[in-house]
């Protein structure tokens, strides 16, 4: 795989707060602990370059890397998580509301799903507001290493109603994510 060269830049609660430079952003999103920040590092070859845990909740802000010369992945707060405090989850939910309809610099969607559950209406919400805004749509189902072979065709089928062509990855195989790269890299020509 080639290595980009790539750093945490930036951490930001708001987008307010966001980077102000010419890079195009990737940003990946998806529910609480479905595996955004292992992404970052499975895509940039970085083990620990993003911060990970067990238990959901544990990215909290809008986090930029940046992605060669050009482009920056953006790992995402997740949603969903019901045992977050009221007023944490909804400043960030905020933050990620106002990030995915007003982030000039964006220009592609990573929609990470759990292989094993498919998008519920979160995921296909999030789906419709990016075609919407005219940004490409990555449908990524992550984790795919927790199914057995005769689920890969239904966890294929439940990732047609994102109507995107849909990546099975996991980062511990390492399944589908030189493919995603490759994509994520194009987007940004
Ligand atoms: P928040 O920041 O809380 O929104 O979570 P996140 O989406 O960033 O998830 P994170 O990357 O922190 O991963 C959550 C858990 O899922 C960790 O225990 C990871 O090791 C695990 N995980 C991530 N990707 C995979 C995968 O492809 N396969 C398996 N089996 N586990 C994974
Ligand atoms: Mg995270």
């Amino acid at each position: 795989m080639d290595r980009l060269a790539t750093e945490f830049v930036a951490s930001a609660g708001a987008l307010a707060h966001c980077p102000r430079w010419n890079r195009i952003e990737i940003a990946i999103v998806g529910r609480s602990n479905v595996g955004k920040s292992s992404l970052v590092n499975a895509l940039t070859g970085q083990r620990g370059l993003a911060r990970t845990s067990r238990t959901p909740g544990r990215t909290q802000a809008i986090n930029f890397f940046t992605l060669g010369e050009s482009l920056a992945l953006v790992d995402l707060p997740g949603y969903g998580y019901a045992k977050m405090p009221q007023p944490v989850a909804t400043r960030i939910a905020g933050a990620l509301r106002e990030f995915l309809a007003g982030r000039g610099n964006l220009q592609a969607l990573i929609l990470l799903t759990d292989a094993r559950r498919g998008p519920q209406r979160e995921e296909l919400d999030l789906a419709a507001s990016a075609r919407e805004r005219g940004l490409t749509l990555f449908a990524v189902a992550t984790k795919c290493d927790k199914l057995k072979r005769s689920e890969r065709p239904a966890a294929l089928a439940r990732m047609r109603a994102l109507e995107a062509e849909p990546i099975l990855c996991s980062v511990h195989t390492g399944e589908g994510i030189e493919l995603l790269r490759r994509r994520v890299l194009s987007a940004g020509r």
